[in-house]
């Protein structure tokens, strides 16, 4: 068969490798993208981690726990009583597999506008301009490309004292897709995965253990963020146990569930769990992504190093997403995909890596954009600090939904924004907003003196910059 040619390959249909699938066909390069997700019935799938197993179910399920227990506990307050609500599992899981189907055959339906070629199968890197594919039915092609983009993303982090066994050690994949209610759930590793699928087996009735090795929670995150959600999660029923460290899990083959044994400062303790989920991190999925004599640098956890722009140290080559630097989050990963395919196009794009949003999609909800405090305190920089509580906010206190705060950090002689921490139901929203700000180099001043709308939640950001300024008008 002749080699086929294009004027880019990219390998990994994820957010980092379909963007930059589609973003090259938009500028008229001819685009190939070599994907071999396949679901449990065996359907090629795109939309790599993030569509089928990540963002989208997790905040599927997150939205559907959330609604049942708004109803069972929280509408009362509202003088709503809706009796005799129930769970029906079945059905909010046949939802969420709805919704993963729709998305990823819009992404199918997107390809096909652009004219992507999707090849589904495995690639591998052979030359500077050569990919080798292998086709789910094992038929072997050489494609080539003057550039290619590699985006395989990553998969979860095993531990050796509690290898999975996919059915009561399990990891976020396995997390998601329940079909009973577990009893007790024990999650290793209270990070992101970790809170937001706590989250949604207790709100549906599950008593959530969570062991934690650092002795700091949330040890990414601004220092008082960390600390005030540590105790609203511990409020709602989340028990999480800083500085442990597992020794073992074993599987009760007779009994069902799991026995884990740990230690902390206090010495040894055995829990008993129906399930158990290990979230303790992801690694790139670099493993046989090269076959050929070609020199890719990747670390010791199979990181592939690529410069500021992507470029990875093949001419030529790029890499994006998950498997390169940087946090591993779905929009970063897109927008890295745009900058590699509009350089490629000969335009000269670039990712601002200071400004990428994280949220943690919990109740209340986790947000950031830019510097913490302890950073700013770490590297001397001397800042100015504003902090609202939603307690003081009409909206929120309309909606009975008060918890959290907006803390801004500003440069304290230039007054630049250099930061902005959010706890809130709608955080994930609010910090966009910030986002932008910084992104545009504005200043807490310049947050100040706009007008935002009343009554929002956003006021809380503009009454936050008040306060960085020293003269908020709507807390003591
Ligand atoms: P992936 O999405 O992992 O896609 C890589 C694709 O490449 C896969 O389809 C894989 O099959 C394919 N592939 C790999 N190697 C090859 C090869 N050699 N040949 C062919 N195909 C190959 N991020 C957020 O920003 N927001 C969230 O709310 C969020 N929630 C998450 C929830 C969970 C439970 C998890 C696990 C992750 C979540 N993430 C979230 C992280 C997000 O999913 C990842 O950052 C994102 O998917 C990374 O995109 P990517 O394109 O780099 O890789
Ligand atoms: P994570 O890095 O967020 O958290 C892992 C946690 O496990 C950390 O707190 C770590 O200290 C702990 N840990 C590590 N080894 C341990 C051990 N042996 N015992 C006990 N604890 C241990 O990683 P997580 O939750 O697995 O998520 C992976 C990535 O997926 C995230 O870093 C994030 O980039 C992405 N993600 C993003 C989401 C979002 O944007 N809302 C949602 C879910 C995942």
């Amino acid at each position: 068969m002749a080699e086929q040619s294009f004027d880019v390959i990219v390998i990994g249909a994820g957010p980092a490798g379909y963007v930059a699938a589609i973003r090259c066909a938009q500028l008229g390069l001819k685009t190939a993208c070599i994907d071999r997700w396949r679901d449990d019935a065996g359907k090629e799938r795109l939309g790599g981690t993030c569509l089928n197993v990540g963002c989208i179910p997790s905040k599927a399920l997150l939205e559907s726990s959330e609604l049942y227990e708004h109803a069972s506990k929280h509408l009362q307050t509202h003088g709503v009583r809706c009796g005799g609500v129930e769970l029906d599992l079945g059905d909010m899981m046949a939802r969420k597999d709805r919704l993963v189907n729709h998305l990823t055959q819009g992404i199918q339906g997107l390809f096909k506008a652009n004219q992507v070629t999707w090849f589904q199968g495995h690639g591998q890197l052979k030359g500077e301009r050569q990919v080798g594919f292998t086709a789910h039915d094992g038929q072997e092609e050489t494609l080539s490309a003057p550039h290619i983009i590699l985006a395989p993303g990553s998969a979860p982090v095993e531990l050796g004292s509690a290898p999975f066994d996919g059915e009561s050690i399990v990891d976020s994949t396995g997390a998601l897709a329940f079909d009973q209610v577990p009893g007790r759930l024990g999650i290793i590793g209270a990070g992101v995965i970790g809170l937001e699928l706590g989250s949604v087996w207790r709100r549906l009735g599950s008593e959530v253990v969570m062991l934690e090795a650092q002795d700091r929670f949330l040890s990414f995150c601004d220092e008082q963020v960390a600390g005030e959600s540590l105790k609203i999660f511990g409020k709602q029923g989340l028990d999480i146990r800083l500085s442990t460290r597992v020794t073992s899990a074993r599987v009760d083959r007779d009994a069902g569930g799991v026995t884990v044994v740990y230690e902390d400062g206090e010495g040894e303790h055995e829990e008993h769990f129906d399930r158990l989920v290990v979230c303790v991190g992801r690694r790139p999925c670099t493993d046989g992504l090269v076959n050929g004599p070609v020199e890719l640098a990747m670390d010791e956890r199979g990181t592939i190093h690529v410069d500021e722009y992507c470029q990875t140290t093949v001419p030529g080559v790029y890499a994006v997403g998950d498997a390169v630097r940087g946090p591993m989050l779905a929009h970063k990963g897109s927008e890295e995909g745009v900058m590699v395919a509009e350089r490629i196009a000969g335009m000269e794009t670039t990712v601002n890596y200071d400004t990428i949003p994280n949220v943690i999609y919990t109740l209340p909800e986790i947000a950031w954009v830019g510097r913490t405090e302890q950073d700013l305190k770490k590297q001397g920089i001397p800042y100015a600090t504003g902090v609202f509580p939603f307690v003081a906010s009409g909206r929120a206190r309309a909606m009975e939904d008060t918890t959290g705060f907006v803390k801004l950090l500003a440069h304290a002689e230039t007054d630049r924004l250099l930061g902005a921490h959010i706890i809130s139901s709608r955080a994930s929203e609010l910090i966009a907003e910030c986002a932008i700000a910084i992104e545009f180099g504005a200043s807490s001043e310049d947050l100040a003196r706009t007008v935002f709308a009343h009554p929002t939640l956003s006021e809380a950001v503009h009454e936050a910059a008040l306060a960085t300024l020293g003269h908020p008008l709507h807390i003591p």
